[in-house]
């Protein structure tokens, strides 16, 4: 393969050809409603692209492709719940299109699905994939609960918030690229050193996703200002409490209308320079990566590609 593209269309054809029983109508109509949904599908893509720098896109790989891209609706079936949001990928969200309780099942439906997936894997890092997943999807499971912990917390460090999206977004990036890549028998250091470059994309990833969260307009797809809304502690928030804005922040934490609340924050965001902080340690971590991936010691092709898909991700307003 070689281009975005391709491997795209391969990921498209793969979750054209995943299979669901008719009934309940509910439960598995809520799975190919957010399959439906499409969004960047870029955890799949990262797969097949880290099993073709390191061998093919065989069997495996493409196994290993539906589970990322299905364990990442799962936890967005549940995010969202979590969230309170109602808006994902631009239409209703699950439980808002439905109900709570079937966004908890058809996203329990879908986590088991990825086993039964998974057992279908033949490579004889079958049980090594497996070990990987199940830890993975926990790390996932301990960032989502500090994420929630923290919304009532008064003060968050960055070193914490760091921890929190390291996993509850970067590892699963990571683990992309390195289930492709061992899924076609690569070398520990490369599968490693791939992993780095994907938990380091993975961190400018969630920083931009709540930068746009505040920042983006109605094409990102979600309600925009959602975060501030949920009192969440973002990236932008935790350098505006550092740069002084304590006291203006805490104003707003009770505010009655989501509106103003929004705009006001937002305003001190801009004004006390956490904004521009934002940017700058997103910057970071993406150099940090392109880092990582010249460390992988991968062909030129490969590492080209890579470093393409590394920048598609980095100027995403989606
Ligand atoms: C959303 O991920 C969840 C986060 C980790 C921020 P994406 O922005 O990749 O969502 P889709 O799959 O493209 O909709
Ligand atoms: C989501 O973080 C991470 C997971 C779903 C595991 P967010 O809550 O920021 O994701 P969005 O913004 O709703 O997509
Ligand atoms: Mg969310
Ligand atoms: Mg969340
Ligand atoms: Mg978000």
């Amino acid at each position: 393969m070689k281009s975005i593209e391709l491997y795209a269309e391969k990921v498209a054809q793969l979750i054209q050809s995943f299979q669901l029983p008719p009934k309940p109508d509910a439960l598995y109509g809520s799975i190919r409603y957010i399959f439906g949904l499409g969004g960047k599908r870029l955890r799949p893509v990262m797969v097949l692209m880290g099993a073709d720098a390191l061998g093919q896109v065989n069997h495996d790989a493409e196994i290993m492709a539906l589970v990322v891209e299905s364990f990442h609706n799962f936890s967005l079936m549940h995010d969202d719940i979590m969230d309170g949001a109602d808006l994902r990928r631009g239409q209703d969200t699950v439980h808002k299109k439905w109900n709570t309780a079937t966004a908890i099942l058809g996203g329990d439906a879908l986590l088991v699905k990825t086993y039964q997936l998974m057992d279908q894997l033949q490579g004889n890092c079958r049980d090594q994939l497996r070990g990987k997943y199940s830890k993975l999807a926990l790390e996932v499971c301990e960032g989502q609960q500090m994420d929630m912990d923290f919304e009532t917390m008064d003060t968050v460090s960055t070193q914490e918030y760091l921890e929190m999206i390291r996993l509850k977004t970067a590892v699963l990036m990571g683990a992309a690229l390195e289930f492709g890549a061992m899924a076609a028998q690569g070398g520990e250091e490369a599968c490693t050193a791939l992993y780095h470059f994907g938990v380091h994309l993975g961190m400018a990833f969630q920083i931009k996703d709540d930068y746009l969260d505040c920042f983006g307009d109605a094409s990102f797809g979600k309600q925009t200002g959602g975060d501030i809304v949920q009192n969440k502690k973002t990236y932008l928030y935790i350098k505006a409490l550092e740069l002084g804005a304590a006291s203006e922040l805490a104003l707003w934490v009770g505010a009655r209308s989501p509106a103003a609340k929004v705009a006001g924050v937002k305003a001190v965001f801009e004004r006390i320079g956490a904004k521009r902080e934002a940017e700058r340690t997103m910057e970071q971590y993406y150099r940090g990566a392109l880092q990582h991936l010249q460390g992988a010691g991968l062909g030129n092709e490969a590492t080209e590609y890579m470093a393409a898909f590394a920048a598609q991700v980095w100027m995403r307003q989606v």
